[in-house]
């Protein structure tokens, strides 16, 4: 395998320097995921944890950088390719980091080892890791997901996300936040079943993938209370309207007389908690599109009703959009909370019903 060294951070990475390699030495590097690793630097530096697990390291990227840039005292990195734990010994060795090296199934290390920050960055959807890291991570502790497949989540491939996911999806106009909460809902849903409450502190949509990052306790009172945010949603594909429905009281028709086509279960809460979100902006310094997100989805914890795409609403009345900030001005104007969502830029996230939003057109 041929490599080269780049930097990313404040470390030195050796990696493949053909994009494509045979399956056999293949060893896995996204430069596009650079902004997710930022954001789990700053946020690892707000939690401090006391053992980090990078369970699919590929390269050592980001455990690498939660040692140096985090000053997280230890760090284990793991890799069941073993071309893969050979890129990652080399790595640590020229940035001089101390680190933990396994090559290992990821089941098998999580059944062996427990830790306080476990990280799945898998390719596609992270669901076989997620019963073993619950049973691995410390009461208390931090799990962030990765999972690049969109398409299952958003509704492009049903049957794929009721095989995954165990939920029903739905291609609707914001169909990104529909995937992020879905598997939101996935991974709490998990938790309940070892009394384990996932509480998201934070979680974004980006690019190809889906971010989240939860604090789990192990308590049945907490796992009770998020019961009642995992939900199903409801759509009219009409008149756009949506609501949010509990389990046992999904409703047939819209308002307007159309049926609703139905999502979930997912998850209807908060996606990010604001106060963490504040703590990880303090910490994002050299990340100006991070911190941008961040602020972003802060802004919108608020309001938890999936957002509005306004092209869709004004072509649904037959004209010509108007730029958001026209939308926010005038919603806010008559009282309702509305603002930019980080899931899209012709988003207007809003508290006001349909009606509401159709009367200011
Ligand atoms: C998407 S890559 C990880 C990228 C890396 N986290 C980064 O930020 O650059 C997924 C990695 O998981 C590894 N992997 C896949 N299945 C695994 C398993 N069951 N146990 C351990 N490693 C596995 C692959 O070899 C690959 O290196």
């Amino acid at each position: 395998m041929e490599i080269k060294e780049i930097t990313e951070g404040d470390i030195r990475l050796l990696i493949p320097s053909k994009r494509r390699m045979t399956r056999k030495d293949v060893v896995f590097y996204n430069r596009y995921m650079k902004l997710n690793r930022d954001l789990s630097v700053s946020i690892a530096r707000v939690l401090k944890p006391e053992r980090f697990c990078d369970l699919l390291s590929g390269t050592g990227a980001r455990g690498l950088r939660v040692s140096r840039e985090a000053g997280v005292g230890r760090v284990l990195l793991n890799d069941a390719n073993p071309n893969a734990v050979g890129l990652i010994r080399k790595n640590a060795e020229i940035n001089k980091l101390d680190v933990e090296i396994t090559n290992k199934d990821a089941g098998s290390l999580l059944s062996e080892e427990r830790f306080d920050f476990i990280d799945i960055d898998p390719f596609g959807p992270p669901v076989a890791f997620i019963d073993p890291a619950i049973k691995a991570l410390e009461n208390n502790g931090v799990l962030a997901v990765t999972a690049t497949d969109t398409s299952a989540l958003c509704g492009a491939y049903p049957r794929a996300c009721r095989r995954k996911y165990d939920s029903l999806s739905l291609r609707t106009d914001y169909y990104n936040e529909v995937g992020l909460r879905t598997l939101l809902g996935y991974v709490i849903r998990q938790g309940l079943r070892y009394d384990v409450s996932f509480r998201p502190l934070f979680s974004h949509c980006t690019r190809h993938y889906f971010r989240a990052y939860f604090r789990g306790r192990k308590s049945r009172r907490d796992c009770n209370e998020s019961l009642q945010s995992l939900v199903y949603l409801q759509h009219c594909f009409n008149c756009l309207n949506r609501r949010y429905s509990p389990l046992d009281g999904w409703v047939e028709e819209c308002e307007c007389g159309h049926g609703f086509a139905n999502a979930g279960p997912l998850w209807s809460g908060v996606f990010a908690d604001k106060e963490f979100c504040s703590g990880v902006m303090e910490e994002l310094e050299f990340s100006e599109r991070g911190f941008e997100l961040v602020d972003l989805v802060r802004g919108e914890q608020d309001i938890t009703n999936p957002y509005y795409n306004i092209h869709r609403v004004f072509h649904r009345r037959g004209i010509s959009a108007r730029p958001t900030s026209e939308m926010i001005d005038s919603l806010s104007g008559i009282g309702f909370m509305a603002v930019r969502t980080h899931f899209s830029g012709l988003g207007l996230r809003t508290d006001a019903p349909v009606r509401e939003v159709y009367s200011i057109l």
